[in-house]
């Protein structure tokens, strides 16, 4: 597996994994190439996004973290990251979420960020469980969301 920044030749696959996960969870979210290309490989905001491909060129999962402006529709504080990861259910607890998090957490301390939120839904335990074991902490809720945040110094 190789971690590597996403082009926009990607989003097919990032879609495709975006639908499966529906597909798995009944959690409904655009998932559209459009939307793919402009929430993450494209996001003005955008500081870093990565796949995960494997030996076959085959796009595993997607790690997006950009920074948040001033009034973004998260209500995480100007300035923070906010990190979104999606894997695909085929690739599952083999480590490809953990992979990403260490170019994300890198891209997180050369850019500066002294903090990243994660916002997950509070029936998402799979997410809840995966930002725990990466170190992320709870610090506030939302509307049926539980926000995560992670320290980078
Ligand atoms: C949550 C998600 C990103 C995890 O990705 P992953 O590649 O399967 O995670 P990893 O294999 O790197 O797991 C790292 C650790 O997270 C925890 N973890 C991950 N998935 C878990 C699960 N289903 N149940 C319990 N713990 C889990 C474990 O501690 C795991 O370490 P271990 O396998 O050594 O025990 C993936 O399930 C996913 O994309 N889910 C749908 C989208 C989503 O909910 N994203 C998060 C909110 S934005």
């Amino acid at each position: 597996m190789i971690i590597r920044p996403a082009r926009l030749s990607d989003a097919e696959a990032m879609s495709r994994i975006l639908t499966d996960i529906i597909a798995v969870t009944q959690r409904q979210r655009p998932h559209d190439q459009d939307f793919v290309r402009d929430t993450y490989i494209n996001n003005p905001h955008g500081i870093l996004c990565s796949v995960a491909e494997d030996a076959n060129g085959e796009v595993l999962g997607f790690q997006s973290l950009i920074r948040a402006a001033e009034g973004n529709k998260y209500g995480v504080s100007a300035g923070w990251g906010i990190i979104g990861t999606h894997v695909s259910p085929r690739a599952a607890r083999r480590g490809v979420g953990k992979a990403l998090f260490s170019a994300t957490k890198l891209a997180a301390e050369n850019t500066g960020l002294q903090n990243i939120d994660a916002t997950i839904g509070v029936d998402n335990t799979n997410g809840l469980a995966y930002y725990d074991a990466i170190g992320f902490q709870s610090y506030r809720t939302g509307d049926n969301t539980i926000c995560k945040r992670f320290s980078v110094f």
